[in-house]
């Protein structure tokens, strides 16, 4: 199991106050791990001790085997829980600018993002101003500003914050197609319900501290005699798919950016 990150003893404090504390952490590569816990739990130091705009007080950080540094950056697609775009840039401008800075050309970027373009039903926003986007529109931009250079890595926190239920399909599906690509996903989220649908490892911090850690079947096994089991259900479709299906049978198309306006 060769590791794509790994953190060793790493503590983070601020003042008086333990933020990351004497943490272990391996992710494999090619896996989808999830970082679990509640709000305030350190799942956003940590994430910024791995992208190296934070510094541990302890402790070790290897990403590929390797100090963080400026190459390696470049193979790693990284979202931060605070989204920003420049708003009055063109959506297009902004893709392509992300691109640049990664060292992609117009022509590379364009062809990589154009299948995202379209299944994302971002193609007839690209003209248009950031700001002229929905919150959720504008947070798959971001994503594909992540991607824009092909990285190895995805660092993702909190992506699905925000989304309605579509957006959040719709990430699932391009988390889904990266990790079939055989890359490393790393992603927060205090929603158990994702993390359990996508992840193939999980940990899960608490109060700074890790509480768990494991496949999501060792950690169900280990709790199997501890946790309740839920009443047997019978199957019945998902309100998610029912509403996808109506849409699909209302055959009306998504909504135009004029439309939206
Ligand atoms: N720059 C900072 N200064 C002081 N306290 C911070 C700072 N960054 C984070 N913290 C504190 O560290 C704890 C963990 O925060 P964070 O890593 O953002 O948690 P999570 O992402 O799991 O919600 C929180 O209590 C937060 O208030
Ligand atoms: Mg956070």
């Amino acid at each position: 199991m060769e590791a794509a990150i790994s953190l060793s003893g790493v503590t983070k404090t601020f003042g008086k106050f333990t933020a990351v504390s004497s943490l272990e952490l391996t992710v494999p590569k090619g896996l989808t791990f999830g970082l679990l816990g509640p709000n305030g739990a350190g799942k956003t130091t940590t994430i910024r001790m791995i992208m190296n705009i934070t510094k541990p007080d302890s402790g070790s950080i290897r990403v590929l085997g390797q100090e963080m540094n400026e190459e390696l950056q470049q193979r790693i697609g990284y979202l931060p829980e605070e989204r920003g775009l420049y708003r009055k840039m063109k959506v297009v401008d902004q893709l392509l600018f992300l691109a640049e800075i990664k060292g992609v050309d117009r022509d590379t970027a364009m062809r990589r993002l154009g299948p995202w373009l379209d299944s994302m039903d971002l193609r007839p926003w690209i003209n248009k101003k950031t700001e002229e986007l929905s919150k959720g529109m504008q947070q798959k931009v971001q994503f594909l500003g992540t991607i824009v250079h092909d990285p190895e890595i995805l660092i993702l926190d909190e992506p699905f914050s925000g989304l309605d239920p579509i957006n959040v399909i719709l990430i699932k599906d391009f988390l889904s197609e990266f990790k079939k690509q055989g890359k490393t996903i790393v992603f927060s989220t205090h929603v158990m319900e994702y993390a359990e649908k996508l992840c193939d490892r999980i940990a899960l911090l608490y109060r700074s501290k890790k509480l768990l850690d494991g496949t999501v079947r060792e950690i169900k096994n280990l709790y199997r005699d501890r946790v309740p089991l839920p009443p047997p259900v019978e199957p019945e479709p998902e309100l998610e798919k029912i509403f996808i299906k109506a849409v699909e049978e209302s055959g009306l198309t998504a909504p135009s950016p004029e439309e939206l306006r």
